[in-house]
């Protein structure tokens, strides 16, 4: 088992605020999708032009978050937010691609879960984390 470190130094740390306000920023951008999309199926079609616009900021805050929780498993800090952050830009990209399909037997419930599972994410990363004395 690898040992664990309660304090860690102040690049590390730092690097788990971008970690923090980036998880955030992805998990605002992912709440106002189903806003817009409900605005446009409610008959305001200017809300797709928004939805779309939308798509691409989750997308490249997903992009690079992933980066971000990279650098921060290389600053001996939690790996568990890199994984999810793939898992996360896997789903996002899937949801683009049915998006611009119309595929929304498959759009709608994806797009709930995505919703749920950043704003699970944003939460546990906000919690203490667990710092590595080894890589
Ligand atoms: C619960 C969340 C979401 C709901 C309810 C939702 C709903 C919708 C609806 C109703 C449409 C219009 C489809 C059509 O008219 O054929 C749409 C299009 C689209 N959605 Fe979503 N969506 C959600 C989340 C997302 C997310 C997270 C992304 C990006 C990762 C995304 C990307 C797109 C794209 C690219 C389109 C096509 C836009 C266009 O045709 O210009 N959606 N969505």
């Amino acid at each position: 088992m690898s040992e664990t470190l309660t304090s860690p130094s102040r690049t590390a740390h730092g690097t788990l605020v971008v970690n923090r306000v980036l998880v955030s920023a992805h998990a605002v951008a992912i709440i106002g999708q189903p806003v817009f999309a409900g605005g446009y199926l409610g008959g305001d079609y200017d809300m797709l032009w928004l939805h779309r616009w939308g798509a691409d900021a989750v997308s490249y805050l997903a992009y690079a978050q992933i980066l971000a929780a990279l650098v921060l498993w290389l600053v001996r800090g939690p790996r568990w937010l890199f994984w999810i952050s793939l898992l996360l830009a896997l789903g996002e990209t899937g949801q683009y691609l049915a998006g611009m399909k119309g595929a929304l037997d498959l759009h709608v419930p994806l797009g709930v879960a995505l919703v749920t599972a950043t704003v699970l994410t944003t939460v546990a990363v906000w919690r203490p984390q667990t710092w590595r004395a080894d890589r």
